[in-house]
Formats: C-alpha cells, structure tokens, sequence
C-alpha cells in the first residue's frame, strides 16, 4: 500500500500541470494545492482495484488516478472560495484565494478540471476505455454528482434538510466521486459490469460514510489537527447539526459495520486489495 502511495506521489511530482508564461504566479498557485498533499483516497480506491487482477497496467493507470486527484483538487480549492465555504486554511496551507486572490483561485479550479480530462485521454490506455472513464468522471464528478451536490449544500445554507435530503446531498457532493474513483478501477481492470456496479454501490456506502465522518471532524478537530478550517459547518446542513454528535456518530458505526460487512463479500483479490486501504477509513470517525 505504501508503495502505491509513493509511485503515486512520485508520478503527481513529475507530471505537476504546466503554464510557463510571464505571469507572475499562476504556475505556482497551479501546482500549490496538488502538491500540498492529502490523503490521495480516490487514486488510491482507483490503483487499489487495478491492483487487485491487472496490477501489470498500475503504470498506465497514473494518469487516470493523477486526473481524479485533479478533479477532487479543484472541487476543494472552489469550495474554499468565499461565496462558497469561505475557508483559509485547507491542506495545511493558506487557500489560494488568501495567499493570491479570487480570480488566481478560481482559475487554477478551472484549469484543474479541463486537465484531469486531458490527463485521462492522453494515457496510454485503450481507447475505449478511456471513453468509459471520462463518461464515469465527467457524471460523478459533475452535474449529476458533486456539483449538484455542492449547489445544493450551498444553496439550502440557514435551512433545515429533511434526512433523506441530507443524505441526497452528501451522497451527490461527495460518494459519488468516490464510487465513481472505484468504478474507474474496475473499467480499467476490465471487471464484468456486475463487478462495476458492485464496487460502485460499495463506494456509495463509503463515500457517505466519509463525508458524516468528515462532518464529525468539522465538529470535533480542531483546524490545526484537520489541516483545513473547521467549526465551519454552523450554517450547513451536516450530520452533526441534524442528529447531533452522539447521532452522527452513530449513524457512522452503523455504515461502517455495513461497508466492512460489505468488503468482506466482494471477490477474495478485491478484498484484499481493498481491505489494506481502508481498514484505516472505516472507523476513523474514531481516532
Ligand atoms: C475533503 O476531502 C472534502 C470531502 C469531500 C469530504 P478529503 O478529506 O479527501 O481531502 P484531502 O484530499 O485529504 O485533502
Ligand atoms: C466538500 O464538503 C465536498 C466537496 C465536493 C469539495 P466540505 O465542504 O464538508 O469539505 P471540507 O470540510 O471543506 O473539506
Ligand atoms: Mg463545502
Ligand atoms: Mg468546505
Ligand atoms: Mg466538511
């Protein structure tokens, strides 16, 4: 698991987006936030199924990874923006919007969007499975996913989810990336579609279970400890401000038990390759 991280981290160092032009900053601010670190837990979803029955195309498979990284990258450094969470702190640094301005944030976002497709369409993968993943990416990590996701918990700031709605909203901002990471993988190692849809509901379940655990860290860490701003969620709509702490996390045992229960009837390379990644994610609301 290790050295998937590492050939990873390694492969993001090499292959830092580019735009070497005579503006002053914008190459910086452009690599800033991919190289400022964070878990990498959608590449790693995504490599650890290519692992699991085609670990020959690892290699091949970077690009795809570094491209989701990207996508999940910019989906953080617009949701630090002012008008949407307005946060200064996020992987342990100062936001772009603080250390530059608005439009250097907003423009990076942007970049890292386009490039995440084009990292996927110029890796050395067949063609039509390279199609395959951008139509996976392009609706999880778009308007059918985060991005309705996110204009949802933005818009309906200051007023009361019903619980379904909440989760509506948490499984669009964020688990549906997340599956979409592990059906990503599955496309790449050439899994049966039955295989695909397995994982991807299996990622569902995680993919909530990570954003009600990261709700509880919003409440229970402080900025220093997370590496981003927390105590931010006051106006949200979050598990922690619908069921309250004890309840959040309750509800994130509970999801945990059923994704552990889960792990342990995919096929016996999968959950082995699964299990060393997130085994460390499923009771983190712990620690
Ligand atoms: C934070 O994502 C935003 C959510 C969708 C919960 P991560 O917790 O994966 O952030 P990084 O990538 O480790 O910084
Ligand atoms: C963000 O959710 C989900 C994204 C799509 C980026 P949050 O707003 O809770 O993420 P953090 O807590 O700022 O990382
Ligand atoms: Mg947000
Ligand atoms: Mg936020
Ligand atoms: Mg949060």
């Amino acid at each position: 698991m290790h050295e998937l991280l590492s050939s990873f981290e390694n492969y993001l160092l090499n292959n830092l987006p580019q735009s070497k032009t005579f503006h002053p900053c914008f190459e910086d601010a452009l690599g800033l936030m991919l190289k400022a670190g964070g878990k990498r837990f959608r590449p790693m979803l995504l490599l650890s199924v290519v692992k699991s029955n085609k670990s020959l195309l690892l290699e091949n498979s970077m690009p795809v990874a570094l491209g989701l990284e990207m996508l999940h990258t910019y989906s953080l450094i617009h949701d630090d923006l002012p008008s949407m969470d307005n946060a200064d702190l996020r992987r342990g640094f100062e936001t772009l919007h603080k250390k530059y301005d608005e439009v250097t944030a907003i423009l990076v976002g942007d970049a890292l969007n386009t490039e995440a497709f084009s990292q996927i369409a110029n890796a050395a993968l067949h063609n039509d499975i390279k199609i395959e993943l951008i139509k996976v990416l392009s609706s999880n990590g778009g308007i059918d996913g985060m991005i309705i996701g996110q204009a949802i918990d933005c818009f309906f700031e200051n007023e009361k989810l019903e619980l379904d709605q909440l989760e509506f909203l948490h499984i669009h901002k964020t688990a549906k990336l997340i599956a979409g990471s592990l059906k990503m993988g599955a496309i790449i190692s050439e899994y049966d579609l039955k295989t695909q849809d397995k994982l991807y509901n299996f990622g569902i379940d995680i993919g909530l279970l990570f954003q009600i655990q990261d709700d509880i860290i919003d409440e229970t860490q402080t900025s220093i400890e997370a590496g981003k701003t927390t105590q931010n969620d006051e106006a949200k709509n979050s598990f922690v401000n619908l069921l309250g702490l004890e309840g959040a996390v309750k509800a994130a045992d509970d999801l945990a038990k059923k994704c552990e229960y889960n792990l342990n009837e995919l096929d016996k390379n999968l959950k082995k390759s699964l299990e060393e990644l997130l085994l460390k994610y499923l009771y983190r609301h712990k620690n």
